[in-house]
């Protein structure tokens, strides 16, 4: 089984990827690392736990990570994951305790381990949520690096935002994390893949296929899974709606539904209306170096342009509904 790592904001999207993570059987859930984004940490941490237990997975530790940005204050995302970070719906919340350790150290100690074992038994990081934890960790412990065998996160888009016009909600959260997290990763030698705006809303299940999951498992973690679909629908009025972050974990599953490009990537630090933007150059010559004016070479990142979408839905509605 495929050890990972998920770094969350749950967030609605995120409880998906959570489920999907805990659940399916080739991936082995070692933590969940939780920092502010959709709601506030702790909502954050509550949620998170929540989902663990609906999908009988007591056992993985989560732990509570930055409150903030580095340097912008916390602005969440309530009015689209509702009050609580996860769509307000009438499901018991976890009364567990969290980890005692900050997330980063959780990440550091978990990386560590890693780092002594074989190739094939290092860990996939999954971020999906502001990078601030990631950043914290590779500037803190860059020799936790060591432990990763990729990063594959949910963040940034080649053409379009959703926070802003320019820029994708993750990386316009924290976009100095962002920097430092595909810096870092590049002086450590650690692949990264851009799971972002490109192919992030494609993945659709409808509110159908939603009711189902809620109808085949009362209480159980597909009627979760419904809930959390059928609350989106509601909330936007549409007939289908994403899985979002969960489609980045379909990526670890499933790479070859994911069509990447590798192409140099920066993060607009500046900017009076492009701040947070993920700079994607798709130039097809090589000129850019030579006239930077920084001196920087931009980091290289998977970015992912399209996504065959009616099998990742497949893959994340078969293993929330316990198909396999
Ligand atoms: C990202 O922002 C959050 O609202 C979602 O959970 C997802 O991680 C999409 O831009
Ligand atoms: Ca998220």
């Amino acid at each position: 089984r495929l050890p990972v790592v998920l770094d969350v904001d749950t967030g609605v999207d995120d409880a998906c990827a959570v489920l999907l993570a805990a659940m399916h059987p080739d991936l082995d859930l070692r933590a969940v690392s939780c920092v502010g984004g959709n709601a506030g940490v702790d909502d954050v941490v509550r949620n998170t736990l929540t989902v663990l237990d609906a999908a009988g997975r007591p056992d993985v530790p989560v732990a509570r990570g930055a409150e903030r940005p580095l340097l912008e204050p916390a602005r969440d995302a309530r009015h689209v994951h509702g009050q609580d970070g996860m769509g307000d719906l009438d499901w018991p919340r976890s009364t567990r305790e969290p980890d005692g350790r900050h997330a980063v150290e959780l990440l550091c100690d978990v990386l560590l381990e890693a780092s002594t074992r074989p190739d094939e038994q290092k860990i996939t990081l999954v971020p999906m949520a502001p990078l601030t934890n990631i950043a914290l960790l590779l500037r803190m412990w860059p020799q936790a690096a060591a432990g990763l065998r990729e990063i594959v996160f949910m963040g940034g888009a080649a053409h379009v935002g959703n926070a802003t016009a320019s820029a994708e909600f993750n990386v316009w959260h924290d976009p100095e994390a962002a920097a430092v997290v595909l810096e870092a990763a590049a002086e450590l030698g650690v692949p990264v893949t851009m799971y972002g705006l490109d192919v992030f809303y494609d993945v659709r299940v409808t509110a159908g296929e939603a009711a189902t999951l809620r109808s085949a498992d009362p209480g159980g973690p597909g009627d979760l899974a419904g809930r959390l679909i059928a609350f989106q629908c509601e909330r936007f009025g549409t007939p289908d709606a994403t899985i979002g972050d969960a489609g980045a974990v379909c990526a670890v599953l499933d790479r070859a539904g994911l069509r990447t490009e590798r192409l140099p990537v920066r993060v607009e630090l500046a900017g009076t209306w492009s701040r947070g933007r993920t700079i994607v150059d798709r130039r097809d010559w090589s000129g850019d170096l030579a006239h930077d004016p920084h001196g920087q070479a931009p980091t290289s990142v998977d970015v992912a342009l399209h996504v065959e979408a009616e099998r990742y839905a497949r893959l994340w509605l078969d293993t929330v509904g316990g198909r396999r």
